[in-house]
């Protein structure tokens, strides 16, 4: 487990990003550049990322948000803005349950807060098992263009490219891993429901993976959350529209700082 740090210090709370599947701390890299200066702004990078991918603990997310814990804490940071983008938003879920005095503000990026039905679930174990077997990420590596939108993919073509490369850099290990952790996670609606702080939730009106309506039941689940719709993005909205995604981090920081 370990901490990106972009920026060390400032006189806000400091943001901590968790990165989605099958990606690391990089997807977060084009946000972290435009946050304001007045703020630490740090990514993890979860169990399972290249470098983290050797001695694993029984795969479940509860153990990534312990691992965030841990690594915050040794970085001397008790309380921080979390946003979290898919997997990251669920690791986000996980560390409110079981570390609640860590999270001073949340913000849940093109994820949800529901389990996996059970069919997306055996597909998890099924894609989990053929990267073990194959020993390669050949079996996630057609997400690269389904993670970005129809408009990136048309436009940008060089950002699905992009995305493809950091996938290729995962480790098998990992990426099994973060399946099974992923198809074990439970519903964790009710710890977003019993959250009192600011949220924000954020989306790309392209996303295909959590769509709008995951996001709208996120804003139902906690009548505190703004919505963001992110235009022309899908999943990966902190790599498509940075700008946008940053300005939704910094007003929740805002709120998070006079709260
Ligand atoms: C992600 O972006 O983290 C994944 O799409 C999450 C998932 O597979 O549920």
């Amino acid at each position: 487990m370990s901490l990106h740090t972009y920026r060390a210090d400032g006189p806000g709370l400091p943001v901590v990003l968790l990165h989605g599947f099958p990606l690391d701390h990089r997807m977060w890299d084009a946000v972290a550049d435009q946050l304001t200066a007045d703020r630490a702004v740090h990514a993890v990078d979860l169990p399972g990322t290249p470098g983290n991918a050797t001695d694993l603990p029984e795969p479940a997310l509860e153990a990534s948000a312990d691992a965030v814990a841990e690594v915050l804490r040794a970085a001397g940071i008790d309380r921080a803005v979390v946003a979290g983008l898919s997997m990251g938003g669920y690791v986000a879920l996980a560390l409110l349950e079981r570390h609640p005095d860590l999270v001073a503000g949340l913000a849940l990026v093109d994820t949800k807060s529901t389990a996996d039905p059970p069919e997306a679930r055996a597909n998890r174990l099924r894609i989990a098992a053929q990267v073990e077997e194959s020993g390669s990420v050949d079996a996630v590596r057609p997400m690269a263009s389904s993670l970005v939108g129809e408009s990136t993919r048309s436009s940008r073509p060089a950002v699905a490219v992009q995305v493809g490369e950091w996938i290729d850099q995962q480790e098998p290990a990992g990426v099994a891993w973060s399946q099974r952790a992923m198809a074990a996670r439970p519903d964790r609606s009710d710890v977003l429901r019993a959250f009192a702080g600011p949220v924000v939730v954020v989306v790309g009106d392209e996303d295909t993976v959590t769509p709008v309506e995951a996001a709208e039941h996120l804003v139902a689940t906690a009548p505190q959350a703004q919505l963001v719709v992110v235009p022309r993005a899908g999943h990966l909205s902190s790599v498509e529209q940075p700008a946008d995604v940053a300005a939704a981090l910094a007003n929740l920081a805002q709120a998070a700082d006079s709260a």
